[in-house]
């Protein structure tokens, strides 16, 4: 099951092919998988038309391919560690043969409630074993899967059920995560009374606290389970079906419900897992992010079953019960391979070494990270400290509509350097475009990040609205799909990610929309008009600077300041809150009323010598007052 790819001259040498014959490279990987026809065409749509297809005419089950496929050979392997939030409560391994039952299970209960083919299904669940399975089982019966974050309000969960019209939910009565206890179950109550879709909700016991129930529409799932039976043959889907939606936040409105589907996605997070940490049948890979993000998706659930490989669900935080349960969890299961975030390992590089050396790490391999740009200092720390200058690292850059891994080194192949994802994937064609629609040529040169071909795991739509999909990703640049993230290409044509070129800010690695923080401090009745900007944060990668307008004067900034995070809070999510807030007597804008964001963004970051030309502005004189005045 190794990668295909050994050297870095093959390396080269097989991107090089795969980008002159797309199709021969990627019909290969496809061809690894069990199909129950064959496509009739490997791939066909452009960019231009956003219409792209792959694998058409292909049928087949994800799931078969991350579940009934390994049976034979290693069905007694552990596919998850489960790691509770508690680490003493008593250790859970589900085998392939165990998850592949549960799915089954779970599947009949689906069909059961009338759950089908193409109907959409809400998941807002702890990070436990029963994640991984209700997404499965969807899967499985060819229902389209619509997991949210955790950590999301009511008001966010209710907007992304109405969005995809989901007729089922399925929750926890509630999740501890470190000593905090999120009461899935009433958030999700409170979001079901403006969702008059979900006809069924279907209760995963985890906590035990107080829930109220609805007689008729809600159910415990070890009541449903009690009765399953684990035969169950998996619908066979079209390779375009849609396999899941999952919303991203934008620079504008409410999050986009990204569109993935069956096929392309198989093949592409598969085997660009297998590439990029290079894993082989006896590792066990670890992935420490959320389901609730594309990360989760692409490399805790589909990408690890995919490859066969052991694989952890983590329910707990990096910090809880003290900041070296990350390390105390490789040395528990001997992990070989993982995978973080930057955030993290700025967290944790904070604290006493001793947490780190107190435990046996040598059975790492590889390290990773994803989700937002790695700052040499914490490189550095992960190499030395965690990788104890033996283990590659992996500085993945993608997206929740790339799919997968799009840019990164291949462990132990690709040489890397600090800060840099380095070389596209094979596959992958990246060029960098100025804001005149030109594309840069040659090397030392920085500018907007496109993508030149289509590839099998990107996003098919954003769901129920064709002209948002074109107008974000394909009109600004015809014929390329634009990230949306700044880049340059060194001398030796090597990738830096300089961050977000539009209105989306990258806290801790997650996503956020200014305009979605904007509007939810808009909602304060003192508040006339917020403006959301992101500043260098020394953890966080980005903080959250909020400049606001207001109606009366704010006798108590302190008390304010804990209305704002409130709101936020119950309108988005607590990550969103703002670190900062700033009243302001009025916010730098131009004549068309289009507020100056550069100028914020400076200000925030303590650059106020360097605030470039400010002569547009209606009214100049506010940027001294913000200079002036005082943030909480
Ligand atoms: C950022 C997460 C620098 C980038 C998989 C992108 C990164 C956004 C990296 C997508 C990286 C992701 N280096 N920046 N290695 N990986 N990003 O959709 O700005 O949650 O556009 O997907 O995260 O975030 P998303």
């Amino acid at each position: 099951m190794q990668s295909d790819i050994t050297s870095f001259d093959e390396y080269k040498k097989v991107h090089q092919q795969s980008i002159t014959d797309k199709e021969a490279y990627w019909e290969q990987k496809a061809e690894t998988f069990d199909w129950h026809r064959k496509w009739d065409k490997v791939h066909s749509g452009s960019f231009e038309d956003g219409n792209v297809k792959w694998f058409e005419g292909g049928k087949l089950n994800i799931t078969e391919n991350c579940l009934d496929r390994h049976l034979d050979e290693h069905g007694d392997k552990v596919a998850f560690h489960f790691e509770a939030n508690d680490p003493d409560e008593g250790p859970r391994n589900l085998t392939y043969s165990e998850l592949h039952e549960e799915v089954c299970k779970f599947a009949n209960v689906l069909e059961s409630k009338g759950v089908g083919k193409g109907d959409r299904v809400a998941i807002y669940m702890a990070m436990t074993p029963e994640i991984a399975i209700a997404t499965l089982a969807c899967a499985r019966i060819g229902a389209v899967h619509s997991i949210v974050f955790a950590g999301f309000s009511a008001q966010s969960l209710a907007d992304r059920i109405q969005d995809c019209d989901a007729e089922m939910l399925i929750t926890n009565d509630g999740l501890e995560r470190g000593t905090k206890l999120v009461p899935l179950k009433e958030i999700s109550d409170k979001a079901l009374q403006s969702c008059p879709m979900v006809n069924d909700v279907i209760v995963c016991q985890r906590v035990g606290n107080d829930i109220d129930w609805e007689e008729g529409r809600d159910e415990w799932w070890h009541d449903l389970m009690a009765n399953a039976s684990a035969d169950h043959e998996a619908e066979v889907m079209e390779a375009e079906d849609p396999l899941f939606i999952l919303y991203t936040s934008g620079s504008t409105g409410k999050p986009k419900g990204q569109v993935h589907t069956c096929g392309g996605y198989m093949t592409y997070v598969s085997s660009t897992l297998k590439n990029v940490f290079q894993v082989g049948q006896d590792d066990v890979y670890w992935c420490t992010a959320d389901a609730g993000w594309i990360t989760g998706h692409s490399y805790i659930i589909y990408g690890p079953l995919l490859n066969g490989l052991t694989g952890i669900i983590f329910e707990s935080t990096p910090m809880h019960p003290n900041p070296g349960r990350l390390w105390q969890v490789c040395e528990k299961y001997e992990v070989t391979h993982f995978y973080t975030s930057p955030t993290a390992i700025r967290a944790l590089m904070k604290e006493d070494i001793s947490y780190v050396r107190d435990c046996d790490l040598s059975s790492l391999e590889v390290l990773g990270t994803v989700g937002e740009p790695i700052n040499e200092e914490a490189w550095h720390w992960y190499d030395e400290e965690i990788g104890n200058g033996n283990c590659p690292i992996v500085d993945t850059w993608w997206q929740t509509e790339t799919g997968g891994m799009m840019i990164s080194p291949m462990a132990g192949i690709t040489p890397t350097k600090p800060g840099y994802a380095t070389l596209p994937l094979p596959g992958i064609e990246p060029a960098l475009m100025d804001e005149d629609g030109n594309e840069i040529e040659g090397n030392d040169v920085q500018g907007n990040l496109v993508i030149k071909q289509p590839w099998p795991g990107m996003t098919r739509g954003v769901w129920g609205n064709h002209e948002r999909y074109m107008n974000t990703y394909f009109n600004k640049y015809p014929g390329y799909y634009f990230t949306g993230d700044g880049c340059r290409r060194d001398e030796d044509g090597y990738y830096r990610i300089t961050g977000r070129v539009d209105d989306v800010l990258n806290v801790s690695g997650h996503r956020l929309g200014t305009a979605e923080i904007e509007n939810a401090i808009d909602e304060h009745n003192k508040v006339v008009e917020a403006a959301i900007v992101g500043y260098p944060h020394d953890v966080k990668g980005e903080g959250v600077f909020a400049f606001m307008t207001c109606n009366s004067e704010i006798a108590d900034p302190e008390a304010f300041k804990k209305e704002i995070d409130d709101l936020v809070a119950k309108i988005i999510s607590p990550i969103a809150k703002p670190d900062k807030i700033q009243i302001v007597q009025g916010l730098p804008k131009t004549r068309s009323g289009k507020i100056m964001r550069r100028i914020l963004r400076k200000i925030a970051a303590g650059e106020t010598d360097d605030l470039g030309d400010t002569s547009t502005l209606v009214d100049p004189s506010v940027v001294d007052d913000i200079i002036d005045g005082q943030a909480y």
